[in-house]
């Protein structure tokens, strides 16, 4: 149970170790799930390695985005954890952050109508509570393009996408992570389904806010089964208008979240506050209310740099600090803060690019 009163010397604590579920992490600062598109034909191999080792110091990592299925699969070269090599792929990184002392947990991720036909396997739509089209973008075969038309899915397919949770949740155990992330946020497929601009349906998974939470209560089910709550962590974004989400009344939607996950006894949730994008409007959300309704480890993310994370200890606003962007050109962010060192400049151009540029050949502090 975390402590939440305010305390003016938890600025210092963000550099001690900190238990989350059955891990001592060794810091408060948690590396953001990013997807880096570095995994061709979806398997991750060495170079992922290598990149996830270099940010082994952060107290946690949280790995990107990783399609539980070929239906959830987003777009190419983002890594699966579906089929048997991408398994072993996985395992090349687990222990590879695991020789570097490092803690990492794999994101579950579903992309519903996040994606385009074009960039999936076999050209099969993508599925979404409801036919509503996302205006967000995605890399396909023939370039940029606007997301696809999705098919809403069937209520006798629900199971089966639970069921693909399982059989992730699974598949990263053998992976040997230490942990799973569920990812309900930024406009993917359990967010669309929590929120009334994307989920129009009128069975029991639409219309109520318990209607529209009941695929997230059963797949936080189904992964906590195959790990046990303290391993299982979940990500929202209460506030963040990727991918054209939203919803009406989204306090009181990402209230009854918290509340209704309460009782799981999760290793932590993970909210991340406001938009990520520096071009969506931020939207009014009572971040301090959440912070309060969740009993559990709260991890802070978005726009986080050392003076506001210490700001947010200080206040007891969060358990912990996840950051992203930092990271990414940063893979010593805990050594830099520590010592108050300047930070890489993030190569935007190269988030993307097929090679190590930009991806494993940031500087090290120690490298100056
Ligand atoms: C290149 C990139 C890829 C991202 N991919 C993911 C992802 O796979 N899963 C996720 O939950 N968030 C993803 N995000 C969002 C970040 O995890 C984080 O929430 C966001 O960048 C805000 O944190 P920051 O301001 O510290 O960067 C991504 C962000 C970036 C910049």
């Amino acid at each position: 149970m975390p402590d939440t009163a305010a305390n003016p010397s938890h600025d210092t604590d963000l550099f001690e170790p900190v238990q989350v579920g059955p891990y001592r992490l060794a810091n408060r600062i948690v590396m953001s799930a990013m997807t880096r598109n570095h995994s061709p034909d979806e398997i991750p191999g060495r170079l992922n390695a290598e990149y996830y080792a270099q940010r082994a110091t952060a107290g946690l990592i949280i790995a990107e985005s990783t399609a539980i299925s070929e239906q959830g699969l987003g777009w190419r070269n983002s890594p699966g954890i579906y089929s048997a090599a991408q398994i072993e792929g996985w395992r090349g990184v687990t222990a590879a952050v695991h020789r570097a002392g490092g803690r990492i947990f794999l994101q579950l991720w579903h992309c519903g109508r996040g994606s385009h036909y074009r960039a999936r396997p076999g050209n099969q739509l993508p599925v979404a509570p409801s036919a509503l089209q996302s205006p967000g973008h995605i890399v396909t075969p023939n370039g940029r393009e606007q997301c696809s038309m999705p098919r809403a899915l069937d209520l006798a397919e629900i199971p089966g996408v639970i069921g693909q949770f399982r059989q992730a949740a699974a598949n990263a155990l053998a992976a040997g992570f230490d942990g799973v992330e569920i990812h309900a946020a930024n406009g993917y497929l359990l967010d669309q389904f929590l929120q009334d601009a994307t989920n129009h349906r009128a069975d029991r998974y639409g219309g109520s806010i318990e209607n529209r939470c009941r695929l997230l209560w059963e797949v936080a089910e189904a992964v906590t089964g195959v790990w046990g709550a303290s391993r299982v962590g979940v990500h929202i974004s209460p506030a963040n208008v990727h991918h054209g989400i939203s919803d009406r009344e989204p306090d009181r939607l990402f209230g009854a979240v918290a509340e209704g996950l309460n009782r799981f006894g999760l290793a932590y949730l993970n909210v991340v506050e406001g938009a990520t994008d520096p071009v969506d409007r931020e939207l009014p959300f009572d971040w301090d209310r959440l912070r309060r309704l969740y009993r559990g480890t709260y991890i802070a993310n978005n726009k986080f740099d050392l003076a506001r994370a210490k700001e947010a200890r200080r206040r007891n606003h969060a358990d912990l600090i996840s950051f992203g962007r930092l990271f990414i050109a940063n893979p010593d962010l805990v050594e830099r803060f520590r010592l108050g060192g300047p930070l890489n400049e993030l190569n935007r151009a190269k988030i993307s690019s097929p090679d190590h540029t930009g991806y494993t050949d940031y500087p090290f502090l120690s490298a100056r």
